[in-house]
């Protein structure tokens, strides 16, 4: 394990004020290499910014003496009920690997793990902390179609409900800090070595993505969907035209994204393209949303702009970091204890009410 990756292995409940602080503090424990490739983004960081911040281009509009007590976060896809609207991104990071994030994510309870086809871990790996919990998995797929059944007969067999079709990241986005600490990944990834020309360790992430699949079409949609008979995502579409095609395509839901601001710099912030896609969808399929969730308030306005789910990302890294899995299991008990408290304040006793609740557009906010 490169000394880069190497973060703090103590495992211990979080107080959690805020995850814009919990950033700050993983800082102080993380190496350099290891926290600049999570933290960072690509260019000059402008979309990792600016998702965070857009969310203040909407305002929830409160509704009072609404017999609110106790908020109800329940809420289900594709028949699968869910304990809270929010589930676990794909992300592959941390020198535990997946293994911590599926155990606090089973812990916690009631949410979906997002297994990353560049995970360090296997199947088996992963299913240990997952202890049966459900997951979806995320592919970037091979330029060899045989690979890639084999990728998709694997995660099926292991359980995933759901394949999400990551798009938009063909090639890697330009990760200055990444660059400069010549970052290159720590460990192996077992599950698409099969078509790198290494196992993935000491690989740099443009090296990786280079040897993947770059022709993405909507083809590959029609091509998942016939080898597993799955519901499809495509995730990191930011448009209406890109909704309609990847749904042309066959998918079963669209994951609006903007790869947390690792891709395509100056593109605008994920929750400011949300309402344009949900116009697009008109309920034909569910959305997921995600990049710049800090907050309680963010999932409310992710959900009531269009959102179906919204998927949390380097927070929950960043509490793995500090807490392994328990801290895992404190970032997702924050959001849930969040979200309970602006539903509340806001007047809105379910899931339903918060997405038919209210936001007003604001002028100045940025
Ligand atoms: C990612 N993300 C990602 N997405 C994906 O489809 N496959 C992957 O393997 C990864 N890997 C990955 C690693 C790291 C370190 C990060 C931070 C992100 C993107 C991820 O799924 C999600 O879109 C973003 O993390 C959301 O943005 P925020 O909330 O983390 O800012």
């Amino acid at each position: 394990m490169s000394a880069e990756y190497k973060a703090p292995s103590e495992v211990k409940d979080l107080t959690i004020y805020n995850t814009i602080e919990l950033e700050d503090l993983a800082k102080e424990v993380m190496p350099k290499g290891g926290f600049d490739y999570l933290a960072g983004g690509s260019g000059e960081e402008f979309t990792l910014k600016r998702n965070v911040q857009c969310f203040k281009s909407q305002g929830i509009l409160p509704r009072v003496l609404a017999d609110v007590e106790f908020p109800e976060t329940e809420t289900e896809i594709f028949g699968q009920k869910l304990k809270v609207p929010f589930i676990m991104a794909p992300i592959a990071a941390h020198e535990t690997k997946e293994a911590g994030t599926a155990k606090g994510i089973s812990e916690f309870g009631g949410t979906i793990m997002s297994i990353s086809a560049y995970s360090g871990a296997t199947f088996e790996e992963i299913d240990e902390g997952l202890q049966g919990n459900p997951r979806w998995f995320q592919i970037y797929m091979a330029k060899d179609d045989e690979l890639n059944i084999n990728i998709l007969n694997e995660a099926k067999a292991d359980g995933a409900s759901a394949i999400i079709l990551t798009a938009d990241a063909t090639i890697s986005g330009n990760r200055d800090r990444d660059d400069k600490n010549e970052f290159v990944y720590p460990f192996g990834m077992p599950i698409v070595s099969r078509y790198l020309t290494g196992t993935g360790e000491n690989m740099s992430l443009n090296n990786i993505y280079g040897q993947s699949k770059q022709k993405i079409t909507p083809r590959d949609v029609e091509f998942i969907k016939k080898h597993t008979d799955l519901p499809v995502f495509v995730k990191g579409l930011q448009t209406a035209e890109d909704a309609n095609v990847a749904i042309g395509a066959g998918a079963d839901g669209v994951w609006v994204s903007t790869h947390g601001g690792r891709q395509l710099d100056e593109a605008p912030g994920s929750f400011e393209c949300l309402a344009e896609v949900a116009d697009a969808v008109a309920g034909r399929v569910p959305i997921v949303f995600d990049s710049g969730v800090r907050r309680g308030e963010h999932i409310f306005k992710a959900l009531a702009q269009g959102a179906d789910l919204v998927a949390l990302g380097r927070p929950v890294l960043f509490g793995l970091a500090l807490g392994g899995w328990k801290g895992v299991r404190s970032v997702f008990e924050y959001f849930e204890t969040d979200l309970k408290r602006v539903m509340q304040l806001a007047g809105t006793q379910n899931i339903d009410q918060v997405k038919a609740a209210r936001l007003k557009a604001l002028d100045n906010w940025n």
